[in-house]
C-alpha cells in the first residue's frame, strides 16, 4: 500500500516506518515524505534513503491554511498516496485535510492519550506524579491527539526521571510501536492486542 509521511523536523518515526518497509513483506511503501519545514532533518533523511520528497512550505501561504492544504492533498493524490503518517507533523490540521483523509490518517504522539494530549507531555506526566506513561498511534479527526485509539506503548516513569530521559524511554517504543499498528492497519486486523506494555522495574 502506497503510504505518505508527513513530517516537521528530526525524523525519527519516519526512519523508523522507512526501515520497516525495507522488508518485503511489510504491507506498506513509503510513496512520499512531506515537510511543511523545508530544513526538516527528517527530509534530508528521507532523501538519501532514496524516496521521494518534497517540501511544502507553510509560510508563503501566510494564514491562508486551507490553500496550503490543497498543496498538501495534491501532493499526496499525485504520489498515489492510500495512508498517510504523520510523524512529528507540527501544523494542526483543519477539517479540510482531516476529512478529506478520514479513516486513511495515522499519527504518533508521546502520551497514554486520552492523557496529555498537546506539547510537553514527559514534564507533565512527570509533574503529575503518574507512574506509566507512553505513546499512542491513533486516527486523525478534526480534535487535537484525540481520534480512535489504534495501539498504545507503556513505559515506566522512574524516581528521578527528567522530561529528557523520560522522553527517550518513550521514543524507544515509538519507533516500535508505529510500524507494528501501521502493518495491522494496513492488514486490517487488531493492533490493540500488539500494545506492548513494558513491565514495570523497582
Ligand atoms: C515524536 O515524539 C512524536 O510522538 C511526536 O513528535 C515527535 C517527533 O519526533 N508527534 P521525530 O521527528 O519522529 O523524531
Amino acid at each position: 500500500t502506497p503510504v505518505a509521511i508527513l513530517l516537521s523536523g528530526r525524523g525519527s518515526n519516519a526512519t523508523a516506518l522507512i526501515r520497516a518497509c525495507e522488508d518485503p513483506a511489510f504491507p506498506a511503501r513509503i510513496c512520499v515524505v512531506i515537510s511543511n519545514n523545508p530544513d526538516a532533518p527528517g527530509l534530508e533523511m528521507a532523501r538519501k534513503a532514496g524516496l521521494s520528497v518534497k517540501a511544502i512550505d507553510h509560510r508563503p501561504y501566510k494564514k491562508d491554511r486551507a490553500a496550503h492544504e490543497q498543496a498538501l492533498d495534491a501532493c499526496l493524490k499525485e504520489a498515489g498516496a492510500e495512508a498517510v503518517c504523520l510523524a512529528g507533523y507540527m501544523r494542526l490540521l483543519t477539517p479540510y485535510l482531516t476529512q478529506a483523509w478520514a479513516g486513511k490518517m495515522l499519527n504518533i504522539h508521546p502520551s497514554l492519550l486520552p492523557s496529555f494530549p498537546g506539547l510537553h507531555t514527559h514534564e507533565r506526566a512527570i509533574d503529575a506524579g503518574v507512574r506509566l506513561h507512553g505513546c499512542t498511534v491513533h486516527l486523525v479527526t478534526e480534535g487535537m491527539d484525540e481520534g480512535p485509539i489504534l495501539g498504545q506503548a507503556a513505559v515506566p516513569v522512574l524516581s528521578g526521571d527528567t522530561p529528557d530521559q523520560l522522553g527517550a524511554r518513550v521514543l524507544e517504543q515509538e519507533h516500535k510501536l508505529y510500524p507494528t499498528v501501521l502493518r495491522h492497519f494496513l492488514d486490517k486486523t487488531p493492533a490493540s492486542c500488539q500494545a506492548q506494555a513494558a513491565l514495570l522495574v523497582g
